[in-house]
């Protein structure tokens, strides 16, 4: 076994061992099926394994939650409570903290839900100090993939958006503010319209707002494809990563998006402006914005769309394009993003496994698998910390300290 791990990082030099971005503990407060889980952790890539329904994929979606939005699961924030031995549903809350270690420095995150009155909301804190959540991509990424992702991005073109979005948030903090802004005020913009006599300088100043939203939303979006299609250049170039992962090409587009390509954008703001006013009369009118730009997802060498691939080939070009963004963070803004790779290995053939074991070997930060099948990570080949979710929760009262298994 060692033997094998040594012969393989003979050959490829550049893996690492100790991450530099990388989560040293994790607590679980009254978060869905845990009451009480601590992770005591150490500098190497984790694993959780463990029985169907034990808990695994709830860890990977707290640690999510280290990051604007909804999760890995698009959860509601009542949802993560637990809701076994909770006596009074009402006053109790959820907490997610972790001790997160970078090249930037040792910082503790904090995530919960916040009951005020009949309000509920999820803050966060960063040492203690509470924070905007928008403000903790700036101190750590998180990104993911689960096999109910690579179902959804299929199902519709909304989601295939959303995707991008999440993509995008990690080159632009303020990114998802401005699409959970943008809707916002769509529908603020409708409430406005069915009053007998609406406000006409109201209405312009929302308008002009959804303009400028969307032409920053559908820019920043563009901005994401570009440098990831650059990075495929040089790893086509260089013959990285294609051997085994395909090559992706993502295209947007849009009437925004061409317009953007002929004109400055004050003209195409000015443009959805005059649009937005001629559909005052007419809601049957669709306006062109961020929310009808169409995605389309493609292997790179053979044309193929990610709509028309096999299962397999499709979570390979998902995998792909997770795995090169994360080295676009890393490279591009140091920033490299806590990977969480749900369930992803029983997806896999033995090649493609291995190949993304070398792949995440070789990534600066700090990757999360969860698997029912401890076997399948033997070979992996750098080291993991292995960690027997049943175990911990049945006899160490969900406390756990690392170790390095049976490595
Ligand atoms: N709010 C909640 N309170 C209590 N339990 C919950 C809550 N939400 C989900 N659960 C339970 O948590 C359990 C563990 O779910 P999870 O998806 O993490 O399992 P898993 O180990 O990933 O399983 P699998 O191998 O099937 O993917 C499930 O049985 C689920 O019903
Ligand atoms: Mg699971």
């Amino acid at each position: 076994m060692n033997n094998n791990i040594l012969s393989l990082k003979e050959n490829i030099p550049d893996i690492k061992d100790a991450k530099t971005f990388y989560i040293k503990k994790v607590s679980l407060k009254n978060f869905r099926n845990h009451i009480n889980l601590n992770l005591n952790l150490t500098n190497s890539s984790i694993l959780i394994y463990g029985g169907n329904g034990i808990g695994k994929t709830n860890i990977l979606e707290a640690i999510s939650l280290l990051n604007q939005g909804k999760g890995l699961r698009k959860a509601n924030i009542e949802n993560f409570l637990n809701q076994e031995k909770i006596i009074d549903i009402t006053t109790k809350t959820w907490g997610v903290n972790v001790d997160f270690v970078s090249p930037n420095g040792k910082f503790n995150i904090g995530t919960g839900l916040k009951k005020t009155g009949s309000n509920k909301s999820r803050i966060a804190k960063i040492n203690s100090d509470y924070t905007p959540l928008s403000s903790l991509g700036e101190i750590l990424n998180i990104s993911w993939i689960t096999p109910q992702i690579c179902v959804l991005i299929l199902s519709s073109m909304s989601e295939k958006r959303r995707f991008i979005d999440r993509l995008t948030m990690s080159i632009d903090n303020l990114h998802l503010n401005r699409v959970y802004k943008y809707d916002k005020l769509f529908r603020q913009r409708n409430k406005i319209l069915m009053q007998p006599n609406s406000d006409k300088t109201w209405l312009d100043t929302v308008e002009s707002q959804i303009s400028e939203l969307s032409i920053s939303i559908i820019a920043r979006r563009l901005d994401l494809i570009e440098e990831l299609e650059n990075l495929y250049d040089i790893q086509l170039k260089n013959n990285h990563l294609t051997e085994h992962f395909p090559s992706v090409g993502i295209t947007i587009n849009g009437k925004i998006e061409q317009l953007l390509n002929e004109k400055p954008a004050v003209e195409v703001e000015d443009y959805i402006k005059s649009e937005l006013k001629k559909s005052r009369s007419d809601f049957e009118l669709s306006v062109s914005g961020p929310n009808n730009s169409i995605i389309e997802i493609f292997n790179r060498i053979d044309n193929k769309n990610l709509d028309t691939s096999s299962t397999g080939e499709q979570k390979l070009i998902l995998i792909s394009i997770i795995l090169s963004h994360a080295r676009l963070l890393d490279e591009k803004f140091n920033m490299a993003p806590i990977l969480l790779l749900d369930d992803i290995i029983e997806h896999l053939d033995k090649k493609h496994r291995k190949a993304l074991f070398l792949e995440v070997s070789k990534l600066n930060a700090q990757s999360w698998f969860t698997s029912t099948d401890m076997d399948a990570f033997l070979e992996y080949p750098s080291l993991i910390d292995k960690i027997n979710l049943q175990e911990i929760k049945e006899n160490f009262d969900g406390n756990y300290h690392f170790r390095y298994g049976d490595i």
